[in-house]
Formats: structure tokens, sequence, C-alpha cells
């Protein structure tokens, strides 16, 4: 008898459903697809009804041609920060507000400037962000007062799924973590947040593992989904740290670099560490049980996209790369703040740049600068990890930009890194897989699963002489925001 198991990503466009069997292999991948509202002032939400009938059609489609009996658990990888409330019969109260949603600026410069991110960071490890759990739930209070009363139940977006299919109202350590409501150090609700948001901590769900079985499937989700009931229900995680698991990104000191729309720079560690210097650096739990720290950059490939697509109106990444030969000898620079910064700048206002070219300037030199300016931006979060102490020498990359061999390379020799490619580019879906069968017991961890599982297919040594010209260009790319952070200022202000 085969065993399979099933990974959900919940994402923002849309739902995919993966197949997995005991061996690790992927065998078949359903996906459906949801609206999502964004308005001009930067809201944008979704209805989680939408969520739990897509899940609900992937998850039929998925099954659909297998003995059901074989299937043993599900999990999640889920859109992070996502507020869902609900009232005390489990019905949804208002849309859900996403991760990318804007609206909260001001109760976001309250908690810092008010209450202090030095006080935030000392309970939760992180101080606010907008698209942050905790400033949404203040947002409700200030301007929805009668959605704010009928609070039973606050969730978390694949939580929401996980008690349709199961009953139960639960979330993981990962995804918690990005609640600003979660001592992550001590894996516990802050006390000092939930009374400063006003809530109690019966309207949070109950915490376990991203491997901890929660329940099981109900008969009535069995007959909406066609899984059969009894089928173990694992809580799964953050879409960023069930993506680690599904890159292999499970080791102390192991890193991981996604060269997406956004990049993301991942660092797993055995042990919590937190940084002070307010750099938006975020420390949270891992879905292995230990702890991570992750760093984003708003534009990476996106950048690329904009330069290659909008400015240069081609579509042939590899041919605008074919005459970059040497890596290191750039003298062209570029921001790629095209959609302000997270980490370490914490600034919208930050915009794209190009300095220092010459008459004698190429397009691919200028090709060259995007894709090192992106890369110096993720080199950032790096600095302030290995500030921490945490010895990086690995880096697992994957996302968009990872097709480019050169652009591999380069973050080789930026970050002065060994870069990995791996053979499944299903992240956080596998992930989810590799969750399921954790939680079932196919495995005895999450170390020992993605071991067995993920493969390392293509590896980057960084280049000595390259690692050097760039750690000279890295300062000036550094000189280069702080020289005209007050000018970004200025032009947000025209
Ligand atoms: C993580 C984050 C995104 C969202 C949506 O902090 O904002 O990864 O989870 O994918």
């Amino acid at each position: 008898m085969i065993m399979f198991y099933i990974g959900v990503d919940l994402g923002t466009s849309a739902v995919k459903a993966l197949l997995m069997d005991e061996k690790g292999n992927v065998t078949k991948i359903s996906s459906r697809e949801y609206p999502l509202y964004i308005n001009a002032d930067g809201w944008s939400d979704q209805e989680p009804e939408d969520w739990w009938e897509q899940t609900a059609e992937a998850l039929k489609e998925l099954v659909d041609g297998i003995d059901a009996s074989e299937i043993q658990s599900v999990s999640f990888s889920g859109q992070m920060h996502g507020l869902v409330l609900l009232d005390k019969n489990d019905n949804v109260i208002r849309r859900a507000i996403l991760w990318n949603d804007q609206r909260t600026a001001n109760q976001c410069e309250y908690l810092n400037n008010v209450i202090g991110r030095e006080k935030l960071i000392d309970n939760t490890a992180n101080v606010a962000l907008t698209g942050f759990t905790a400033p949404k739930i203040l947002w409700v209070k200030e301007n929805e007062p009668e959605n704010f009363t009928k609070i039973a139940k606050i969730m978390l977006p694949k939580d929401y799924i996980a008690y349709k299919l199961s009953g139960v109202h639960a979330t993981d350590y990962s995804d918690a973590s990005g609640m600003l409501l979660l001592d992550v150090k001590n894996k516990k609700w802050s006390p000092f947040m939930l009374n400063l948001i006003g809530i109690d901590e019966g309207k949070l769900a109950k915490l376990f593992p991203s491997y901890g079985v929660i329940g099981a499937v109900t008969e009535e989700a069995s007959s909406a989904t066609n899984l059969p009931a009894g089928v173990k229900v694992v809580i799964g995680g953050g879409d960023q740290a069930v993506g680690a698991v599904g890159s292999g990104t499970v080791v102390n000191n192991m890193c991981s670099v996604s060269l997406g729309t956004s990049g993301v720079v991942f660092v797993s560690t055995d042990n919590f560490k937190v940084d002070y210097s307010a750099s938006a650096l975020h420390s949270f739990c891992h879905s292995t049980g230990k702890y991570h720290m992750m760093g984003v950059t708003l534009a990476a490939a996106g950048s690329n996209k904009w330069w290659v697509e909008d400015i240069l109106k081609t579509i042939n990444y590899s041919a605008e790369q074919t005459d970059i030969k040497e890596l290191g000898n750039n003298r062209v620079f570029f921001l790629p703040y095209l959609n302000g910064e997270r980490t370490p700048k914490n600034d919208p206002d930050a915009r794209g740049a190009f300095v220092g070219m010459s008459m004698a300037t190429s397009r691919h030199e200028m090709t060259q600068a995007v894709m090192e300016g992106v890369t110096f931006s993720l080199r950032d979060t790096l600095t302030i990890v290995r500030k921490l102490g945490v010895d990086v020498n690995t880096a697992r990359i994957y996302g968009g930009g990872a097709k480019s061999p050169l652009w591999c390379q380069m973050t080789a020799d930026i970050m002065n890194v060994r870069v990995e490619k791996i053979n499944s580019a299903e992240g956080p879906a596998l992930g989810a897989a590799i969750l399921a069968a954790v939680g079932a017991g196919a495995y005895d961890s999450i170390e020992d699963a993605c071991a067995e599982i993920i493969k390392v297919t293509e590896v980057f040594e960084p280049n000595t002489q390259a690692v050097k010209s760039y750690n000279k260009k890295y300062e000036i790319f550094v000189k280069l925001y702080d020289d005209l952070k007050d000018t970004f200022k200025e032009i947000s202000l025209l």
C-alpha cells in the first residue's frame, strides 16, 4: 500500500494542493484561484469563504482517481499575517485583511514610537510593520468598533482552513510569530501585547508546533473535499518557514535566498537571536521547532522584470545577460528600492536609482547593476545576521531569478556563500506535505525528512577575486542609500 501526504499552500492569488508519496515523490498538483480586493489606499482584502471553497475544489481534484484510503494526513503553508475574525458562531465577521495591506500606518506609528520599538522587541522579538496582525486588530478596534465587539476568535489564513477541515481552532508557532502577539523566544502568547491590544487569550487559537496533529477531517469537511473523514490534520506553518522546509533550509546557520518578485533571506538557527537595531529583521519561530531570522527586499526579481520588460521592452532575459562576462568589475550601481524597502531600511519612501554611468556605459552594464543592486540589498540582511554571531556559509536559492546561472554565481560572490540549487521548485506546498508526513509519523524529524527528500542538484562556489571586489563595492552601495535617503523623502513630498 502506498502512503500519501497532502500539502496545501494557501497563497495570495491561488491555493495549491500537492500529493506526495512516502518516498517524497510529488505525484500530483492541483490549483485554484480566488479574487484579491485591492483599493487605491493600499487596502488588500480577501474572503476566507473563497479560500475554503477553492481549497475544497483543489482537494477534490487532487484525490480524484486515487485510492483515498491511502491518504494519511494533510498540512498547510499559508500566506502570513492576515487577520481572520470569527464571531461566536464561527462565522466570518469581515473580509480578511492581508499581509500586503497598508492601512495600519497610524497604528504602527503608535506601536513603534509611543509604546516603543525596544518594548515591542522585548515582548515579541519584532517591531510593528504594516503587514503584521496586531496593528490590524487595533485598526478594527478604532475604525470598526461594531466588528471588534463581535470577535470571538482571531485566526490566521491557513488556520481558518485547518479549522474548516477539523473543527479545531489552532495555530502554530511559526505563523503566530508574524502576529506581533507571540513571545517568540518563549513560544507563548505575550500578556503584555494582549493587554495592549485589548484582547484576552481565549480569543486566540491554541498553539501547536507546525508538525502537530490538531485533529482529523470531519464528516462535513469530508463531503466538501472528498478527503476521507479521519485523515489527520497537521497544522503546518507560515509560507516562509514552510517554504524553508521545502528547500531543506532546516539546520543551524543554513540560509535560503529567494529571488521572487520580492526577495527573502531566511536563516535557520537552533537558538533564539534578536536584533535591537530597528532593522526590521524578523525573528520568528521556525516550523522545525527551532528559530529563524528573515529579511525582505521588496523588489528583487521584480526590479529585473521592471528593467527588462518595462524599460528595455523585451522578455528575453538571458539575451540581456549574455554580454555580462566579468563579475565584480562593474562601476554602475543600482538601488533596487522601486517599492520602498522593508529590511533593513524600513523606508516606504526609498526609490530606485542608477549611479555611476559614463558615456561608455553599455546596456548590459546597467542590467548587471540591477542584478547586483538586488543582491547587495539581500546581503544587507545577511550583514545583520552575521553581526549577531551567526556564521552563514551556505544558501539554497530558488524563485524566478534563480533560473539565471549568472545570478546564482553573483549571489555566491556578493554574499560570500556556497549557493546550492535543489531538485524541487515546489517550496511551500512540498514543505507542507513534508510537515504532514512528519506529523503522521512517517519520519522522525523534519531534518530527517528533508535529508531524505531534498537533494542538491547544482553548486556555485564563491570566486575569491570577485568576493574581494564585491566587498569594496558593497561599501559604496550602503553609502549610496545614506546619501540619498533625505532626497527620497523630499521626492515623496513633491
Ligand atoms: C512574510 C510575508 C509573505 C506573506 C505572503 O513575512 O509577508 O511571505 O506571508 O506570502
